[in-house]
């Protein structure tokens, strides 16, 4: 995947090498870090409902649709909104741009969680796996301002040394070996968490939907994890749709990529939620830890385990190299929207995206520390930034796809194209949920994030 333009687009080879590139990029923190302390957060069992119900009909729809609309046009998301933005619908040329700022927010916050990350491998590599256990060790960590911004710097410098180097390639081809051992590790330390005493009421507060702890936000949310996970709603498939190749069978490709991100995510919640419940009692304050929450019950699971060292040190490896795999592809998407549309070159874009990342993402660690007291609606600059790109541009993107789709490039162009190569089972289900369903439900976490953003719901 190299070149963007006409025949010299560079493709995917065949139906592996597709998957296993977008798997990479859509498993990342958003499975292992968000996943847990949104449902954490949510409402447990409630959440991982409405996760299930959103992503079985509109998710799957609008994968699909990107997917294929990048695969017909061959275009990223802001040639190919400009391409069919006609008279009637000239406010779709900004849906594109609309589109390729989300990857943009989403990168300074992504690399200061990536720091995190960095920070507990180096804890765990140098023994320090009782220090991390200990109460405080988190808090300690992220409020001491800038401390948290040296390891932030070097998951960014990681990420753009590896898009200047044009690596991508071999970052790739590690995680493919990682990634088996991330989940095999995964099962064994979730399997231990959920035989500790009183993990019992974790499990089932995971599982068990509650009805009462449901509200509009819970929607907000579980539409927002979606957005961020499958890293639908902001245009990335569009141009991964553009890479792929007229014989993938996109019905199967999406399915199996799917299958793959949610396997990981339910997974890391089994392996903190219950772990919440054992270790800290359960009390609202630990499953409400937010951010923090992965970085704070984990490295106590480790040391009771017994090799808290070398589990903790394998563990964070692991999710080092998943976040640096998705963190490249986000950075990707940033660099070829500005080479393409602004014609820059790609270090000068590289280099442009460094720097915006460090000026946005050194508020974000310092949000935890000196700058604590700004915050709307209750939320950190880090959660600002992410319910920004999440609850509010990635479904003002979705909606517009689902118009571009539906109004101008036509239902029946991009079922024509799905059909080309698959046998298309879901057709009934894709019709009706790119043209009723998300529109509804996309208006409607609209309505209320935006409400919420105002203080008129609680988030
Ligand atoms: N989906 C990735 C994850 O779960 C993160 C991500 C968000 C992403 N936006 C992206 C990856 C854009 C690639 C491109 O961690």
């Amino acid at each position: 995947m190299s070149s963007n333009s006409g025949d010299s687009r560079g493709l995917f080879s065949g139906n592996l090498g597709y998957i296993l590139a977008v798997a990479g990029s859509a498993v990342g923190l958003g499975n292992i870090w968000r996943f847990p302390y949104l449902t954490a957060k949510y409402g447990g069992g409630i959440f991982l409902l409405i996760y299930f119900l959103l992503l079985f009909t509109f998710g799957y729809a609008l994968i699909m649709a990107e997917t294929s609309l990048g695969r017909n046009t061959r275009l990223s998301p802001v040639g190919a909104y400009r391409t069919f933005a006609d008279k009637q619908h000239s406010f779709l040329k900004i849906g594109g741009w609309l589109n390729a700022i989300v990857p943009m927010i989403i990168l300074p916050y992504y690399c200061l969680i990536g720091g995190w990350v960095i920070k507990y491998m180096f804890e765990y590599l140098t023994g320090g796996s009782a220090s991390a256990a200990a109460d405080g060790f988190f808090v300690g960590f992220i409020t001491s301002n800038f401390v948290p911004v040296v390891w932030h710097l070097l998951f960014l410098g990681c990420t753009a040394f590896i898009i200047l180097l044009g690596v991508q390639k071999g970052v790739e081809r590690a995680s493919v070996v990682m990634m088996p051992i991330l989940l095999v590790l995964a099962f064994v330390i979730a399997v231990y968490s959920m035989t500790r005493p009183g993990a019992g009421a974790g499990i089932a507060y995971y599982l068990i939907p509650d009805f009462s702890k449901f509200s509009i936000m819970t929607v907000v949310a579980a539409c927002g994890q979606l957005f961020f996970s499958l890293s639908v709603g902001m245009g990335i498939l569009i141009t991964y749709g553009s890479y792929m190749k007229k014989d993938v069978d996109v019905e199967k490709a999406t399915i199996r990529i799917g299958l793959m991100d949610t396997t990981v995510a339910m997974l890391a919640g089994f392996m903190i939620i219950p772990a919440v419940f054992a270790f800290s009692g359960g009390d609202a304050a630990a499953v409400n830890a937010g951010p923090g929450l992965m970085f704070i019950t984990l490295p106590k699971v480790f040391e009771s385990m017994g090799m808290g060292s070398f589990i903790g040190a394998a563990f964070f490896i692991m999710v080092f190299f998943a976040a640096l795999t998705s963190s490249i592809s986000i950075l990707e998407t940033c660099v070829s929207t500005l080479t393409d549309e602004l014609k820059w070159s790609r270090t000068r874009a590289t280099m442009f995206m460094f720097f915006e990342a460090i000026a946005l993402g050194i508020p974000c660690s310092l949000g935890f520390g000196a700058w604590d007291f700004i915050s709307i609606a209750g939320l950190s600059i880090l959660d600002m930034m992410d319910f920004l790109a999440s609850s509010i541009l990635c479904p003002l993107c979705a909606l517009l796809t689902c118009i571009l789709i539906s109004r101008v490039v036509g239902t029946q162009k991009i079922v024509d194209e799905i059909k080309s190569t698959s046998a298309f089972k879901g057709e009934a289900v894709f019709r009706f949920c790119l043209t009723y369903l998300a529109p509804v439900i996309l208006l409607l976490v609209l309505a209320s994030s935006v409400a919420a953003t105002l203080g008129f719901i609680k988030i």
